[in-house]
């Protein structure tokens, strides 16, 4: 196979022009001379779909501006399609309408490959095209590739990370410089980390939904969002994350993968994880990825999780790979390859260690009661701190032993009916190297 000498140029049309389709065009326009060596051919951008056509974009040239789809997907000069206008519609016609005109598409929507992954994949391998997203999870760290790639050799059993820059730099701020959450996500917006809508990112989803991508992909296996647990970082307070650090922890939002026996764990959830953990210092809206696998042991991968530029970086990537596989006529060579049929633990089946902060009445015997409940219940106590605070309230803290999460919801269900426990202020799970 060799070289298509005749092509000198490849066109793109990237949807959309926000944090991520800005980054993307401002590299493709100021390193023009580099990406030609690069990919092998110059990359023109003949167009960019937008909302609004009219309205004023410093930087681009207006004559590509465009809110008319059929401008692009009937145009059989444009090559590949750059999707980055997020969401499920319409971007999951475009990318198929696309296809199936046979043109090949990068994209950075994790909304729609997590819920649409196994429909996209069949119909570009049906066309024998690219579909490269890199950039749909963890912002410029290769993580696809390197699952697809590098270590499609390697038997993963467990992927481990900070997928998301939003609740990542939100939870750093509120723990080094005392911000508060609404100020530090009102941060992480303008500096073009969070999602659309930032529930997305708070609440987990966004990371729920890049668990599911990686998972995919690591293991071979169909996972979709709907089947991962996810939970936010909306309940933490600065009191957690005083008391976690007393205990020697920092509180991390984590999204986690494992492949064990008797089936596959997805899920998102805060972490207590020990302050010399290789995650525990990766602040901001820095992301972590650390995976393990039964030949290869352990790999960490860490970078900018989110923002424009290093964003746009893994796009970019993308796009040069798919002209080198355009040049060199081998589209859809590395394909979606699901061939097991892996089933998905309830969260209730999963086992962890918990922080447990709770207000309880200040007077002898509580904590005994507290303890039976736990205890009948098959919850060791690992370690505990007690605070008098006013009148008869005290603060009780307590981190668990490892306990399957059913024992555990059970416990605090009988904990929070009795007089004696007058509020359970905070419930955390707890890194546990098994
Ligand atoms: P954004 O700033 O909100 O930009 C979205 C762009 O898409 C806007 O230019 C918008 O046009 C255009 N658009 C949206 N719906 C459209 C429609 N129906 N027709 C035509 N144009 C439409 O979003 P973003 O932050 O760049 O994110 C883009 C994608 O990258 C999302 O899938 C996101 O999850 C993903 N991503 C983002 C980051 C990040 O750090 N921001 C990182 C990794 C992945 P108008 O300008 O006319 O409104
Ligand atoms: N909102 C996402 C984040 C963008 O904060 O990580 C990157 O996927």
């Amino acid at each position: 196979m060799g070289k298509n000498e005749e092509k000198s140029v490849i066109n793109i049309a990237i949807l959309g022009a926000g944090t991520v389709g800005g980054g993307v065009y401002k590299l493709l326009s100021g390193q023009k001379d580099e990406i030609r060596q690069q990919a092998g051919a110059d990359i023109c951008v003949k167009k960019v779909l937008v909302r609004d056509a009219s309205k004023e974009r410093p930087g681009y040239d207006r004559a590509v501006l465009t809110s008319d789809w059929a401008d692009i997907v009937n145009d059989d000069d444009i090559d590949i399609v750059v999707e980055l206008m997020g969401g499920i519609e319409p971007a999951k016609t475009y990318v198929l309408e696309a296809l199936s005109k046979g043109k090949q598409v990068v994209t950075a929507n994790k909304d729609l490959l997590a819920q649409y992954g196994e429909e996209i994949g069949e119909a570009a391998n049906m066309n024998s095209a690219d579909v490269l997203y890199e950039a749909a999870v963890a912002g410029v760290i290769p993580i696809i590739r390197p699952l697809k790639q590098s270590l499609a050799g390697a038997e993963i059993t467990e992927i481990m990370g900070i997928v998301n820059g939003t609740t990542n730099y939100i939870l750093t701020q509120m723990s080094e410089t005392g911000m508060s959450y609404e100020d530090a996500l009102a941060r992480a917006t303008e500096l073009g980390y969070a999602e659309a809508d930032p529930t997305a990112d708070v609440e987990g989803l966004d990371a729920g939904r890049k668990v599911a991508i990686m998972a995919s992909n690591a293991f071979h296996t169909k996972v979709v969002f709907s089947q991962v647990y996810t939970e936010g970082i909306t309940k933490i307070t600065a009191d957690d994350i005083r008391y976690a650090r007393e205990f020697g922890y920092v509180i991390k939002l984590l999204g986690v993968a494992r492949n064990t026996d008797s089936g596959i764990e997805v899920k998102v959830h805060p972490m207590l994880i020990p302050q010399n953990h290789s995650l525990a210092g990766v602040g901001g809206s820095f992301n972590a990825v650390f995976l393990h696998g039964k030949a290869m042991d352990d790999v960490t991968l860490v970078g900018r999780g989110a923002g424009e530029m290093p964003t746009a970086t893994a796009v970019l990537g993308d796009i040069i790979d798919v002209c080198r596989d355009i040049l060199f006529d081998c589209c859809g060579r590395v394909r979606r390859n699901c061939y097991k049929k892996l089933r998905v633990k309830d969260i209730s089946e999963c086992e962890s260690k918990f922080f447990i902060r709770m207000q309880a009445k200040d007077r002898p015997g509580v904590l005994a009661n507290i303890a039976g409940v736990l205890g009948n219940n098959g919850v060791g106590i690992s370690q505990v701190v007690q605070r008098s605070g006013n009148g008869d309230t005290a603060e009780l803290v307590i981190i668990t032993d490892r306990v399957a999460e059913k024992n555990f919801n059970d416990a605090t269900e009988i904990l929070g009916g009795m007089s004696v426990v007058k509020e359970i202020s905070g419930v955390i799970r707890v890194y546990d190297n098994v």
